[in-house]
């Protein structure tokens, strides 16, 4: 509750103010937290969300965001996490912006890490992505699911990290390029309109970053190249799967791939599928489905994950 109890705390000093126009930057888990917290108050706030990825019609853009219009708001800075917060300082200093328009909401690496796994109920219920993976991972065990986890889609492995913890006995397989997108994927994209990513997305990555992260590092297999190529040699079976890469192609690969080597019981949760910015997603999971006969469920995460089971 720690760092839930500091973010209250800072808006509460804001509302205190007299301040009543926030934009929200990003507009993530955290954001999206930031804002219940403002709107509970029942104080009278405009209030809007900015992202550098337009994620839907109710998030406006960075450059929007700094039009002369907005200069009376106060910028609240939604991040978790040591490395994005860097990023987007420098982003938002590149731009000039005045410090004092910003209210800072990150805490620093070592809090985090103890948050995260001490407060991990907690944290299951703000973030509701992180919520239903604990949910899968307790129904797996409840229900002797058999099988091997993985995650295609990794790249700084924020989310895999989680999926370690929640299953520590079992083989974590990390599928990524490490080196972002790659170009027939994007083509594929772009040519049909689904998404437009900046061929750079993605790269700034390692798979010792990706490895520092894991709490069960001993059960992690690093598995770089292109996917599916990358997986041919795989003999395996899973109880569940994380797909989280963005993009039409690969998406629908994977659940090409795993979907038949799922076991009974176990789940794929397919990340994106309610992104405007990343449309390949959700349509990947329709086209899967309907070439399957089976349906999803979407989770109330920011992004919609689409969840599968068998
Ligand atoms: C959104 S990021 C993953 C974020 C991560 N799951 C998390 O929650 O922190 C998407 C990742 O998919 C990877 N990716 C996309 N297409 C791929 C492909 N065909 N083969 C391997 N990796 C791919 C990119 O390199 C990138 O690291």
């Amino acid at each position: 509750m720690e760092f839930y109890n500091t973010v209250r705390k800072k808006v509460m000093y804001e509302l205190k103010k007299g301040e009543n126009n926030f934009i929200i930057f990003p507009f993530g888990e955290v954001g999206k937290m930031i804002e219940g917290i403002i709107l509970q108050t029942g104080k009278q706030c405009h209030i809007l969300r900015a992202d550098n990825n337009k994620t839907d019609s109710t998030v406006i853009s960075f450059d929007e965001m700094l039009s002369s219009k907005y200069q009376a708001y106060k910028i609240l800075l939604a991040i978790f996490g040591e490395e994005t917060h860097k990023e987007l300082l420098i982003q938002l200093n590149n731009e000039k912006i005045d410090k004092n328009r910003i209210v800072d909401f990150c805490i620093c690496q070592d809090d985090k890490e103890k948050t995260i796994y001490e407060d991990v109920d907690f944290w299951g219920r703000i973030d509701p992505r992180r919520g239903m993976l604990e949910r899968c991972a307790r129904e797996i065990y409840y229900r002797n699911v058999p099988g091997q986890c993985a995650e295609a889609g990794v790249f700084r492995g924020d989310f895999a990290k989680h999926i370690n913890y929640w299953f520590p006995d079992r083989e974590l397989y990390l599928i990524d390029t490490f080196e972002g997108f790659d170009d027939r994927d994007v083509e594929y994209d772009e040519s049909n309109t689904l998404s437009k990513s900046p061929e750079t997305a993605w790269e700034d990555t390692s798979e010792l970053i990706v490895l520092g992260k894991m709490p069960n590092k001993q059960m992690c297999k690093l598995i770089k190249g292109w996917f599916p190529d990358s997986v041919r040699d795989l003999e395996c079976t899973y109880a569940f799967v994380s797909l989280d890469m963005d993009l039409y192609q690969p998406i629908l690969e994977g659940l090409r791939y795993f979907y038949p080597r799922l076991n009974h019981g176990g789940y794929i949760m397919v990340h994106d599928c309610c992104n405007d910015f990343y449309k390949g997603a959700r349509k990947a999971l329709d086209d899967f489905c309907k070439e399957e006969g089976i349906s999803y469920v979407i989770c109330s995460d920011v992004y919609g994950s689409g969840v599968l089971t068998k």
